[in-house]
């Protein structure tokens, strides 16, 4: 009971329509004045702002018309920290390992699950006043001999699930150590959230530098390039010990989300008054942890850029939130559906965003370079000529659009739905090339550019 005297300092917790079993165990473990509760409406609970952020939050079951995805990514999306716990006397469509995949850190049901929402609250509580550090996977790209970092670096130890140090902060690493570590497949490095930035802004830095080396030759550099970038990517896709939930796709990307971000914003911080991306990030909605289409296009665009040369990697990131912008004129039901289920007059008024994504761009009045809206207005042509709206074919589809559109599909392929493990980038790419070989009628894509990526997309071991 001590606990709960000195509750002004202890951290807060959010209860949004809990059963009264539910209800008991919380205020078994929190204060009153720890506790806050919210009527479970999400419009509301997306103005609800608690500094500092809340330890837990707990759902009961959602009200009619609300989806529980929906109200993962939301809180999310509020309290990127927080633990998010749902918590449900029904049974029905109760299954722990789906709602985990939807985005809940865990999920109980009561009453048998009693005991265990408490442990995992108690835990949880635990760590929060020991100040346990939270680590995040990383990758370090473009390493050279005698470089130094400016964050520390751990490394992870499954065995006795400890973290340790790798290296400190201003500690040149040694590229060779470093790959010691890479080839022991058990570990790998880790920094802790409060160091985040720092790794991001070097990431950036890196592959900065890879750029404008002099005295690297196309080739040369288009090789680091592609390694780098297959390193960001996949690297991280890949890691072994991240589970293929929502939760860790929605990290990696918004891990590469932010070395754009800091990428772009190197580029020309004195011409156009630094972050531009970063707000316009913002403006789209495409920041924050929810799925975003367009957020994730941008980031995969740029990427692809570096990695083949092709277009200008701001260019391809400005043109990657816009692509779909005129999707807002098109009803939400015939977006939901897939393509294959839309009528024929459904499927006609789905092409028309690209028209009227142009007219935003108009009205609007945003000037653009040329790349950008040539990309974004060819995004859905294909290299066979059988695309909209104008149905391009070729050499006259600028290259820039078929890197949007293969970051387009991408996006759809490796993002994670409801119950269903993500796709990898490799299988999503092996996916992509495969289809369009074996359907030259019909290819999306040039295959001269597709084979630009074949590298960065290594075939993967078959899981069994
Ligand atoms: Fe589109
Ligand atoms: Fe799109």
């Amino acid at each position: 009971m001590d606990e709960k005297s000195k509750s002004a300092d202890l951290p807060k917790v959010l209860v949004l329509g809990l059963d009264p079993l539910g209800k008991s165990a919380v205020g078994s473990i929190f204060a009153a004045n720890q506790i806050i509760e919210l009527p479970y409406d999400l419009e509301k609970f997306m103005e609800t702002t608690i500094d500092p952020q809340p330890l837990m939050v707990f759902f009961g079951p959602a009200p009619e018309g609300v989806n529980l995805i929906e109200v993962a990514q939301i809180s999310r999306m509020q309290f990127q920290n927080s633990a998010i716990f749902f918590v449900t006397p029904s049974r029905t469509g109760f299954d722990r390992k789906i709602i985990q995949k939807n985005g809940f850190t865990d999920a109980f049901l009561m009453p048998i699950d009693l005991d265990s929402l408490k442990e995992a609250i108690k835990e949880l509580v635990a760590r929060a006043v020991s100040g346990t550090k939270v680590y995040r996977n990383v990758q370090l790209v473009d390493l050279q001999p005698g470089q130094a970092l400016d964050f520390d670096t751990y490394m992870f130890m499954p065995v006795n699930k400890k973290h340790i140090k790798f290296s400190a902060e201003g500690d040149e690493v040694d590229p060779e150590r470093l790959d010691r570590l890479k080839s022991k497949s058990m570990a790998s490095l880790q920094v802790t959230t409060d160091q985040i930035k720092k790794f991001y802004e070097f990431t950036a830095r890196q592959l900065k530098s890879i750029d404008g080396n002099a005295r690297l030759s196309e080739t040369e550099k288009r090789d680091r390039m592609k390694t780098a970038v297959r390193t960001i990517m996949t690297g991280m896709f890949n890691d072994s010990s991240v589970e293929a939930t929502v939760d860790a796709g929605r990290s990696i990307v918004s891990d590469c989300q932010e070395i754009i971000k800091s990428y772009i914003s190197m580029g020309d911080s004195k011409s156009s008054g630094g972050d531009w991306y970063g707000r316009l990030l913002a403006a789209t909605g495409a920041e924050g942890g929810v799925y975003n289409h367009s957020g994730n296009v941008a980031t995969f665009s740029a990427l692809f850029s570096m990695a083949s040369g092709i277009g200008k990697p701001e260019d391809l990131a400005l043109a990657g939130l816009l692509h779909d912008m005129g999707l807002a004129d098109v009803p939400a039901d015939i977006q939901e559906k897939p393509e294959s289920e839309r009528t024929r007059e459904e499927q006609e008024t789905y092409k028309k965003h690209v028209e009227h994504t142009l007219n935003m761009i108009k009205f609007r009045k945003m000037i653009l370079p040329d790349a950008v809206t040539k990309a974004i207005s060819q995004h859905h042509e294909r290299y066979s000529g059988t695309g909209y709206p104008k149905g391009l074919a070729g050499n006259r589809i600028a290259q820039e659009a078929q890197v949007l559109a293969l970051a387009d599909e991408f996006d759809y392929r490796t993002m994670t739905k409801e119950g269903r493990p993500r796709m990898t980038p490799s299988a999503a790419f092996k996916q992509i090339y495969d289809e369009n070989l074996k359907n030259a009628s019909q290819a999306q894509f040039d295959l001269e550019i597709l084979k630009r990526f074949i590298h960065m997309f290594p075939e993967e071991e078959k899981a069994s």
